[in-house]
């Protein structure tokens, strides 16, 4: 008999970017059977996907409330154990809140809420569930982001004391100029999308990234943000200035109206003895920058590299690993937590991560608001 956890989704439909992702990611490492789930609002669209994509579709669902009450309804043994969420971001606090009172697993899509308030909720909701919940900050289960990690903690660089990160899309430049798809579009809306759309989808990477790769926390902001349209006042473009607890200083630069730039997520670290140079669209190099020596260029799947990174590399070096392998290694690390294995806290972002990811963007959207001044983030 299957072993498999039993995995429902939330979104993730036909007409999702993010859906496929998932679907691939649980299925990489063999750990995850997907059993059902709500893919789409519209009935019609959520049954006629599920058949598409060949999936059982007895346990497809009208809605996440009948998902939950008829799941309950079943033994233990066949019920649901873990539920991704992957719905547009306001759902993404009631959907977690009620999966974890009822005692299911959940892996939820980034931010985590709309709101630090919201945040709060859940991680109270969380600790009185004892569940594994994980937020999908995809980018750090890329093999050569654990080794960056892995290096700074074993003092490769030194002493950090320069931190930049850029995240610059330009995706939305077709739909931020478009009158009628401007007032359409659910990231452009704060009552779907929460208070800030680059911050709020992208910043929060680069924000997490800095703390997932430095293991320092980020205490003070200053953010000087953008938007295009008055009658749209949603942020499109940011600068965030960081300082550290340690005093380390740093910057986010982060866009979604950087005409013609893709997925360009870049982090740069520096310590007093090297530099560390990551870029999500060549995301199998790390670039390791020392005085007056020849750039070094590592790579996954070497003995040279960590058993965390090396854990995320499937094949011998060479075959490249991309995004789908990155998310692949956080369902691989969720599957670890929920079986009761052991696994490195590197290997997924938790609830602990989801929230200050929703104190971050507030405190960016407030210290914009309040004339671009420094704004504490509460520890
Ligand atoms: N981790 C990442 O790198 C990454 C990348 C892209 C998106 N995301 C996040 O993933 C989430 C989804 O983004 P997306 O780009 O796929 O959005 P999308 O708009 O493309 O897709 C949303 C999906 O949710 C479905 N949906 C909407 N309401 C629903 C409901 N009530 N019940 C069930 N399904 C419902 C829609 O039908 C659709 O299939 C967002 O929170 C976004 O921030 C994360």
């Amino acid at each position: 008999m299957s072993n498999k956890i039993r995995l429902g989704i939330l979104g993730g439909g036909g007409d999702s970017l993010i859906g496929v992702l998932h679907r691939v990611a649980s299925a990489m490492h063999d750990q995850y059977q997907i059993v059902g789930g709500v893919f789409n609002p519209n009935w019609e669209e959520n049954i006629s996907f599920v058949e598409k994509i060949g999936l059982p579709t007895n346990r497809v669902y009208q809605d996440f409330d009948t998902l939950v009450a008829e799941e309950l309804k079943l033994p233990e043994s066949e019920r649901m154990q873990v539920v991704s969420i992957l719905t547009p971001n306001f759902l993404h606090f009631p959907m977690a809140n009620k999966l974890l009172e009822n005692g299911f697993n959940v892996i939820c899509e980034k931010p985590m809420t709309t709101s630090y308030e919201e945040a709060k909720i859940l991680e109270k909701t969380c600790q009185k569930s004892g569940a594994t919940f994980a937020v999908t900050y995809t980018y750090t289960g890329y093999p050569m982001i654990r080794q960056m990690r892995e290096m700074i903690a074993d003092g490769a660089i030194g002493k950090v004391q320069k931190i930049d990160a850029q995240y610059y899309q330009g995706w939305i430049n077709p739909v931020l100029h478009d009158k009628e798809k401007r007032a359409n579009t659910w990231r452009l809306d704060p009552e779907k999308g929460g208070i800030s759309c680059c911050i709020g989808d992208i910043g929060t990477h680069a924000y997490d990234m800095i703390e997932y790769v430095t293991q320092l926390r980020v205490s003070k902001v200053l953010a000087d943000l953008n938007y295009v349209y008055d009658d749209n006042e949603m942020d499109v473009d940011g600068t965030v200035l960081i300082r550290c607890t340690n005093n380390v200083k740093g910057v986010i630069r982060t866009s979604q109206i950087a005409t013609g730039e893709e997925n360009n997520f870049t982090v740069q670290i520096y310590g007093e003895k090297a530099g560390l140079k990551w870029e999500q669209e060549n995301p199998n190099y790390l670039y390791l920058l020392e005085d007056g020596q020849p750039l070094r260029v590592l790579k996954p799947g070497h003995v040279y590299n960590s058993e965390l990174s090396l854990d995320g590399t499937k094949l011998p070096p060479g075959h490249p690993e991309g995004i789908f392998d990155s998310m692949g290694n956080i369902y691989k690390g969720v599957a670890k937590a929920i079986k009761k294995e052991p696994y490195n806290e590197g290997e997924f972002p938790t609830m602990v991560d989801g929230v200050r990811g929703m104190n971050f963007i507030e405190r960016v959207v407030e210290s914009h608001k309040n004339g671009n001044v420094w704004i504490n983030i509460e520890e």
